[in-house]
């Protein structure tokens, strides 16, 4: 078998919280007169918190303490907590829970690679925490994609070397953070465009035709 186990990215794979994310920061782009638009927000996939802080205040005129910007970081993601609490089973569609489903039939590891700290909060909200064997997130590591720390964290937790398993990714920094751990990587979204990725997919379904046996 060329796979023994297949790591997710959980924003914008498995989920869309984009829309949630992009309403957060607006808010608080928009207190501190910043400009912020969905180009910048398409910029702040896969990288942690802080860092899709200093992109956005890349714009702002003012230099801001640690301080402040841990507020603003706090301040941002109690808004977009508030918005994931409206998150049900329902914003995962048929399609990704019957490729999981099918995916670890076929005997296949599965595991959640992200970078958000709150992974355990959408996995339980979505009721998707069922499908994983192992859950690795902002909540486990120092250094975010493109480091490829949070991959090779979930590869360790199933048992398996980096060479075992393959990483499902819609950020350019994802399938980065793939390619450097020694991952093969599958892009979805942007990253079915992106020159890195092994397997370019048209949808999440096309995992079941992607040479993962
Ligand atoms: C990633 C998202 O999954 O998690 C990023 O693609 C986000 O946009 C990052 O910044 C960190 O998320 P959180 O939930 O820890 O603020
Ligand atoms: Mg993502």
């Amino acid at each position: 078998m060329r796979f023994k186990g297949i790591i997710f990215d959980l924003d914008g794979v498995i989920c869309f919280t984009d829309k949630y994310h992009y309403k957060a920061w607006k808010a608080l782009a928009d207190k501190l007169g910043i400009y912020f638009d969905e180009e910048i927000n398409d910029r702040l996939r896969g990288v942690s918190r802080m860092a899709s802080l200093d992109i956005i205040l890349e714009r702002s005129e003012k230099k801001y303490s640690e301080e402040e910007k841990l507020r603003f970081a706090e301040e941002k993601n109690e808004l977009y907590r508030d918005l994931l609490a409206e998150m049900s089973p329902s914003d995962i569609s048929d399609e990704v829970r019957k490729t999981l489903s099918a995916l670890r039939e076929r005997g296949l590891k599965l595991a959640i690679g992200s970078s958000s700290k709150n992974t355990p909060l959408i996995l339980k909200k979505t009721d998707t925490a069922k499908y994983f064997d192992a859950v690795s997130d902002g909540n486990n590591i120092a250094f975010s994609k493109p480091d490829p720390e949070v991959f090779l964290k979930a590869a360790g937790f199933l048992g398996l070397k980096p060479e075992q398993c393959l990483v499902v990714e819609d950020a350019f920094s994802g399938i980065e953070a793939g390619v450097a751990g020694g991952f093969a990587t599958a892009g979805i979204g942007p990253a079915s465009q992106y020159e890195k990725t092994d397997y370019p997919l048209n949808c999440f379904a096309d995992l079941l035709k992607t040479p993962i046996e």
